[in-house]
């Protein structure tokens, strides 16, 4: 391929925003001279349950720390399987292989990019003890289909609610479906903490089981209960997370507004779908074509469009997994999705490039 200049002042494809207040907040716990987990972390969790509907929250130090002790505290481990997708982070299924157990992969929907729920019927077997779905690109799962699928087999549902802050489905938010939702707060995702997670439950016993797992297994210092880690976050990034959190909801607007206008303003390329009943908070903007995938996400550069390839590779069959298995349409979204730039600091000037640059290349048929 010819060396292709890149723009000087691209738009880039994901910008987390850190302001003055975010900065005071990070002073003010310094000062304190409390930096480890301690009363912001409380008060993130305290805040953090607005946005599931009363759930409990319990901050851990990454969203794989938050999958990973979600999937203890509910009990899972060796001899168990868990039903999940591909077409994700690897995150998602190395939690379920760190707790122990097998992750199986299934299938997802052509539409949506979420677990397809008759694929996760068919990969039910003797050992299936849950279902974890992926709410892609903060698009819900079909969490209706999948909660019965999980009632009438007897199997526990987990949420990987990591893209998916405020996210809701029929009214009702993503992290309140399941026995427990994980959060990420990785620096791209619609709110940051710098890094971190949180697990989220109705189970009061979960939750302690979580806290117990995040710090040794101790409540009370020098009491073990249990074999635990140290996946404690710290007043530092829990005061970062506070104030993230105050700003979700407007930012959460913007996101969608952005995408509305893709919308609106994007041709000969296949917009993402909204399932009815859910609430979108495009933590990705994902757009198929069905050819060159590669070339057309050269050419945005040209043009000055950052552009993500979330994921280039399915899971099963990255060579951590490495698993010969065909499913058609986690093949498909791999070789088409391209994500777009939809952050909240995109400004008018910005949508329209973007709009021009991705109608331009698919009308020459890059
Ligand atoms: C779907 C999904 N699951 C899990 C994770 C893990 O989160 P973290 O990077 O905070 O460990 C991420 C993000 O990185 C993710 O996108």
């Amino acid at each position: 391929m010819p060396h292709m200049a890149l723009h000087t002042d691209s738009i880039p494809a994901a910008k987390p925003l850190i302001g003055d207040d975010e900065r005071a907040a990070v002073d003010r716990v310094l000062a304190s001279g409390l930096i480890a987990q301690g009363p912001e972390v409380a008060a993130f969790e305290d805040e953090f349950r607005d946005l599931v509907a009363g759930a409990e929250c319990v901050a851990v130090n990454s969203g794989t720390s938050a999958l990973h002790l979600g999937l203890l505290a509910a009990g899972i481990g060796e001899g168990d399987e868990v039903i999940v997708p591909s077409f994700t982070f690897a995150a998602t299924a190395n939690s379920v292989a760190l707790a122990g157990a097998t992750p199986v992969f299934a299938d997802i929907e052509a539409d949506t990019f979420c677990l397809a729920p008759d694929a996760v019927r068919a990969a039910i077997s003797p050992r299936t003890a849950a279902i974890m779905p992926v709410h892609l690109y903060g698009h819900p799962a079909d969490m209706n289909a999948l909660r019965a699928l999980a009632d009438d087999h007897g199997l526990a549902l987990f949420e990987d609610a990591a893209q998916a802050h405020a996210a809701a489905y029929d009214g009702r938010p993503v992290g309140s479906f399941g026995t427990f939702g994980a959060f990420s707060f990785y620096p791209t995702k619609n709110m940051t903490s710098g890094e971190g997670g949180m697990v989220t439950t109705s189970d009061p016993g979960l939750a302690r089981r979580v806290r117990l797992l995040r710090n040794q297994g101790m409540e009370r210092r020098y009491e073990n209960e249990l074999v635990g880690f140290n996946a404690r976050m710290t007043d530092i990034h829990a005061a970062i997370g506070r104030v993230q959190l105050a700003k979700l909801p407007a930012w959460t607007a913007t996101r969608q507004a952005n995408a509305a206008f893709l919308d609106a303003n994007l041709a000969n390329v296949v917009v993402p779908p909204v399932r009815p009943g859910a609430t979108h908070v495009y933590h990705q903007y994902t757009i198929r074509v069905d050819r060159d995938r590669d070339a057309f996400v050269a050419a945005l550069a040209t043009r000055g469009v950052g552009a993500g390839v979330y994921y280039p590779t399915p899971t099963h069959r990255l060579p951590s997994f490495a698993l010969d298995l065909e499913l058609p349409e986690t093949a498909r979204a791999a070789r088409e999705v391209i994500s777009l730039p939809i952050h909240p600091s995109l400004s008018e000037q910005d949508l329209h490039t973007i709009a021009e640059a991705v109608n331009t290349i698919a009308k020459a048929g890059a």
